[in-house]
């Protein structure tokens, strides 16, 4: 069967349009600029070295969170089941999923994974099988960023409802995220909401959005995950950029 993604891909941009959207920002990269600032902060706090880190971004759509953040880290590389999506990525290292729940990778290849709103896009028993996928390419203490739409954010499910891209969502609360993680045994970090508010007040009042970040009302959420399962058997991931993930993130966490 023909990836969805393929009959939107030439007029992506076009069909995300949205009057309550527009009004949040005049520059849609905004969205993606924020989701990289949470991810930056995420880093920041446990004192995690991006640059030595080999990151994919499951889902990549057009690729601009890699085009925005891909120059951060040591690799960054995205895959996306839709050939029409990915035709827009031919400046990044980008490959076509062979389905919804494979990912074209060897185990344990990447030290961070992302997935942009993406869950909302996959249905029923995939969810779990994508997950246990990014599971099995993450290395031992590799992190996992699960972002995706607040189904209890009104103004969310109001342009969610009425895009045309999203006619088949499924939206997933934080909570759920959460226990489709926890079914692959990824140890959750941290969830924040983020996008409270519009650009213009968001740049002068991002504090106020950074100590909203446990209140579940954000437009979108993230939920960080760390593969801890294995991290302290085996002695032979002990390379260099990987235990000190393991060792910031356990530090931070304690
Ligand atoms: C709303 S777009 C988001 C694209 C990008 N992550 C972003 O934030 O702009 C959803 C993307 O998820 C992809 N997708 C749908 N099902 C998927 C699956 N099972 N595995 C990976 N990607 C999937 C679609 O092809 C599409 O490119």
């Amino acid at each position: 069967m023909r990836p969805e993604f393929d009959q939107y891909a030439p007029e992506y941009s076009t069909l995300l349009n949205d009057p309550l959207r527009d009004r949040f920002t005049s520059d849609p990269v905004f969205f993606h600029r924020r989701k990289w600032m949470l991810i930056r902060d995420f880093f920041a706090q446990r004192r995690i070295n991006s640059s030595k880190l080999r990151w994919l971004d499951v889902g990549c759509g057009q690729g601009e969170l890699l085009r925005l953040a891909g120059g951060s880290f040591a690799q960054a590389v995205g895959c996306d089941p839709s050939s029409g999506m990915i035709q827009s990525c031919a400046d990044g290292e980008v490959y076509e999923q062979p389905s919804p729940v494979e990912l074209p990778f060897p185990d344990r290849s990447f030290d961070f994974v992302t997935a942009v709103c993406v869950y909302h896009h996959v249905h029923g028993g995939d969810r779990a099988l994508l997950t246990k996928s990014i599971k099995r390419v993450l290395k031992p203490g590799g992190l996992f960023c699960l972002i995706e739409h607040n189904p209890w954010n009104p103004v969310t499910q109001a342009i969610v409802k009425r895009c045309p891209v999203d006619s088949d969502a499924e939206l997933l609360t934080a909570p759920a995220a959460a226990r489709l993680v926890g079914t692959v045994d990824l140890e959750i970090l941290e969830t924040a909401y983020f996008l409270y508010f519009p650009e213009n007040i968001f740049r002068r009042i991002s504090r106020i959005e950074q100590s909203l970040r446990n209140f579940p009302l954000g437009g979108q959420y993230a939920v960080f995950c760390l593969n801890s399962a294995e991290v302290f058997e085996e002695a032979t991931y002990a390379t260099e950029g990987i235990a000190a993930t393991a060792q910031a993130v356990a530090s931070h966490s304690a």
